[in-house]
């Protein structure tokens, strides 16, 4: 995955600076480039100018800065698109979650939010002529809600071999938010040791709402939330790599009009997210959803359902 690095690689760089990026496992420019310098310095013990100096030289060669729309728009041929599992959802979204981006699943509780993201682990894995990303996928699961036998059922009903899908999803646990930070610090060496092409946070939020209560908190709560999403959109451009979060909703009674019940996580969680996809339960085992705010896809309500293979269209 991505340009390896040797000597001569980076102009001006040492060549006993390059073996100790090797060791440190920061082999290609992209992981260089989305490492902050400080986390260069403790992962390899180079002195704080070098590694401010690599870094710079290898997002210079990843991203040049300024380029034309044209070039733009080549850049985004690469971008993949995977599917949901319904042909109804993929169509909202302009074809499936796509790469290079952050898809953002709203709900309130049981509202599929995980059952998206167990469909999506599994059909991510599947060849692009199929509708998949042919890569690997990693979970950063913070309620301890990831359940294999899950993957296996819908594997198994789609035809597909469990183990293998198994094999290939990467599960962390993160116990609260220090480490959830840590986990998506460490995402750069993951996804390149690993070729992960969608990395899913279930959910982004939930540590934080836990463990930052009051006004007081809120500015470190967000500062902390704003740093971990611009980590994610980093590995999501460099990795060409989808990153699918989950987030609930808060109630707001005091709404007289309008929807009552809003996204966790305000401005910060709002701007960080491409497309933000809202769920909400219908009759029996439906859902409906609609993307809102998106920067190009017009709002649509459809609907979906849950069964044992996963998110599918449903019924009329
Ligand atoms: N095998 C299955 N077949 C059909 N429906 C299922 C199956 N497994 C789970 N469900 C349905 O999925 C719903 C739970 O959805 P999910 O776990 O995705 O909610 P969520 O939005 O992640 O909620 P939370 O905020 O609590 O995490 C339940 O209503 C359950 O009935
Ligand atoms: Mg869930």
């Amino acid at each position: 995955m991505g340009e390896v690095i040797e000597s001569g690689t980076l102009d001006g760089i040492a060549s006993t600076t390059v073996k100790k990026l090797h060791k440190a496992g920061l082999v290609t420019l992209e992981s260089i480039a989305v490492t902050p310098p400080r986390e260069i310095v403790a992962l390899t013990g180079m002195g704080a100018e070098t590694a401010i100096k690599v870094n710079r030289l290898a997002r210079f060669k990843v991203d040049p800065g300024f380029v034309s729309a044209s070039e733009l728009l080549e850049i985004r041929k690469h971008m993949m698109r995977c599917s949901t599992g319904s042909k109804e959802l993929n169509r909202i979204m302009g074809g499936g979650i796509e790469t290079g981006a952050i898809t953002e699943l709203i709900g309130e509780f049981g509202s599929g939010k995980t059952q998206i993201c167990y469909t999506l682990s599994v059909l991510a894995q599947r060849p692009a002529e199929e509708g998949g990303f042919g890569g690997r996928v990693c979970v950063i699961d913070t309620e301890g809600t990831f359940l294999p036998e899950r993957v296996v059922q819908i594997a198994e009903s789609l035809g597909y071999d469990s183990n293998e899908i198994l094999q290939n999803i990467l599960v962390a646990r993160a116990y609260n938010s220090e480490h959830q930070i840590v986990l998506i610090k460490n995402l750069p060496q993951i996804c390149q040791e690993h070729d992960v092409k969608l990395v899913i946070v279930d959910s982004m939020i939930g540590h934080f709402r836990g463990e930052y209560i009051g006004r007081a908190s809120l500015a470190e709560r967000q500062q902390k939330l704003a740093g971990c999403l611009g980590n994610l959109l980093r590995v999501s451009e460099a990795f060409n790599l989808s990153v699918v979060l989950t987030n609930q909703v808060q109630s707001k009674p005091d709404v007289s009009y309008g929807d009552p019940n809003k996204p966790t996580g305000g401005h910060v969680m709002a701007h960080a997210c491409t497309h933000r996809v809202f769920l909400r339960k219908g009759r029996a085992n439906t859902r409906l959803v609609r993307v809102i705010d998106s920067p190009y896809l017009p709002e649509e309500k459809i609907r979906v359902a849950i069964t044992e293979a996963g998110i599918v269209d449903a019924e009329e």
